[in-house]
């Protein structure tokens, strides 16, 4: 699907289809206004049978409007003019895009992109931002496994996003750009979270990263590190979770150098990749037990970031791992009960085989030492307790440094991939106290996500760290089943602030 910004005259231009929004009480926006005025009054006289009121995501579409050039009408409801926010947006946007795609219209001009005045804290940077972002998500289909290659391809083609200047033009331009990069990591994620475990393993993580290097090769260079490095660097908690599994476990590092003034310290991003999680010797309910193929979103979420660094060409230093291993009963699994040594010294008691992510993020953290960085975030589904706590809307976020705390959530408000922080305290941190090893893997019955930080927390206390708790955001289950990309779009827009690049060129008021 190709998006464009451009000036467009209702009057003198034509397309196959032009999507107006009506607000409640059937009330016109400015383009219905124009096109009723053109059409002497028939959008006004349709809207008196009823057929539309304006409620939020309701539509109707008209073909051969009197004196109007384009082929049909799609008119969108609104919702009240007043109160439009980025929730409400993404409804009417989808709704709108899933109807053209429906009645297999392949190029349309949107007029919503006006909507930017009713939308609070909005410019016309952050429309067109969220209208592409959102026609994406609505238009996303995982197809890569069907034996049936003739799933008939998207009807809609090309989308023209209307702004009324040329300066406009050129903001818009500016936030395109931001935003294709943005979808186009966001599909990695999608499709590699996706992948099923018996296709995607740890080496098939590489591989992905992999690829990257290839299409970046002026900014983007990777190496794994495999079980005999990991045995050689000490990296036992790691290796313990995957010895059962017929994969080798293997961490992936993405390094991306991009212009920058000097010898800048990176920004690390780890992602959890544990490509099938049975729960290990701790084994797993059977119900369900699929979706433990989505345990290494975390990673994924990493690999897509990388993708919109090097699309966007950030004058950044960013260091994506991608932690891969799987997690498997058997013979040679760990057990509960086994006394393991990190990399960083401290020993670990093992209650619990199916506290995997930690383990392997613990030496992760300890190995990124290396690099001597600015900030390490972590992105994993580490907890069913943290969608116990926080359900399927907000990631939960733990971090020792109160401003990267802030700088995430602020990123959080702005793309809308939205985060809740969580505390980390010596009270819970007491609850992992093992009279064994220097600390146990499972913190008890209460506070799971938190207690799983606490754990985290001490192997990075040598710099700014966050956590990201995604087990409740990184997939969905209902009739969308299947990734979301989460979160993506708040690490884009974490970089992208980083940057320096303007997000805020223009504001209505
Ligand atoms: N990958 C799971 C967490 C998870 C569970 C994510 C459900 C999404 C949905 C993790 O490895 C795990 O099993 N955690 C255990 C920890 C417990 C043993 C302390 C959990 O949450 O039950
Ligand atoms: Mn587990
Ligand atoms: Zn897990």
């Amino acid at each position: 699907m190709k998006f464009s910004v451009k000036i467009y005259n209702l009057e003198k231009q034509s397309t196959t289809c032009i999507i107006v929004g009506i607000f409640e009480s059937r009330r016109l926006s400015l383009a219905a206004e124009q096109l009723d005025a053109i059409s002497h009054g028939y959008i006004r006289s349709i809207l008196n049978y009823r057929t539309i009121q304006g409620n939020i995501g309701q539509t109707l579409l008209l073909h051969d409007v009197p004196n109007i050039r384009s082929k049909c009408l799609l008119l969108i409801g609104c919702g009240k003019s007043s109160e439009i926010n980025l929730k409400q947006y993404k409804i009417i946007i989808d709704r709108a895009i899933n109807t053209l795609n429906n009645t297999g219209i392949a190029e349309a001009v949107c007029f919503l992109t006006e909507l930017n005045l009713h939308l609070k804290g909005s410019s016309t940077y952050w429309n067109i931002r969220k209208t592409i972002e959102v026609s994406h998500e609505a238009l996303y289909r995982f197809n890569h496994l069907k034996s049936k290659k003739k799933i008939p391809p998207l009807a809609l083609r090309k989308i023209a996003l209307h702004l009324a200047t040329r300066r406009e033009i050129n903001i818009g331009t500016h936030a395109m750009h931001h935003s294709l990069a943005i979808v186009a990591g966001i599909k990695i994620a999608k499709d590699l979270s996706n992948m099923p475990p018996n296709i995607c393993n740890a080496h098939y993580l590489a591989l992905q990263a992999q690829k990257l290097a290839d299409l970046y090769s002026s900014t983007i260079t990777t190496y794994s590190i495999g079980e005999k490095q990991m045995t050689e660097l000490g990296m036992h908690a790691y290796l313990s979770v995957g010895r059962a599994s017929q994969n080798e476990s293997l961490m992936s590092i993405i390094e991306y150098k991009g212009k920058t003034t000097k010898n800048t310290r990176p920004i690390i991003f780890i992602g959890k990749g544990v490509t099938f999680d049975s729960g290990g010797i701790s084994l797993k309910p059977g119900e369900g037990m699929d979706e433990m193929k989505y345990d290494m979103c975390g990673a994924a979420s990493v690999c897509g970031v990388m993708k919109v660094v090097a699309e966007l060409n950030l004058p950044l230093n960013v260091i994506g791992v991608m932690a891969g291993c799987e997690n498997m009963p058997g013979g040679h699994a760990y057990r509960p009960g086994d006394v393991i040594t990190t990399m960083s010294g401290q020993t670990v008691e093992v209650l619990n085989t199916d506290a995997e992510g930690r383990l392997i993020l613990c030496d992760t953290l300890t190995y990124v030492e290396r690099f001597n960085p600015d900030v390490v975030i972590d992105i994993a589904t580490l907890t069913g307790a943290c969608v116990v706590a926080l359900g399927h809307h907000h990631s939960g976020l733990l971090s020792n440094y109160n401003p990267l705390a802030k700088e995430l959530m602020a990123a959080a408000e702005q793309s809308g991939d939205h985060v809740w922080r969580l505390p980390i305290t010596e009270e819970h941190q007491k609850q992992l106290d093992s009279n064994i090893a220097d600390m146990a893997n499972i913190g008890g019955r209460y506070a799971g996500a938190i207690t799983a930080a606490c754990f985290l927390e001490r192997f990075a206390r040598k710099y700014h760290w966050a956590h990201l708790d995604i087990a409740g955001t990184a997939w969905k289950f209902d009739q969308n089943k299947g990734a979301t990309g989460r979160p993506v779009s708040l690490l884009s827009q974490f970089l992208i602030n980083r940057s320096g690049l303007n997000t805020e060129i223009e504001y209505t008021t």
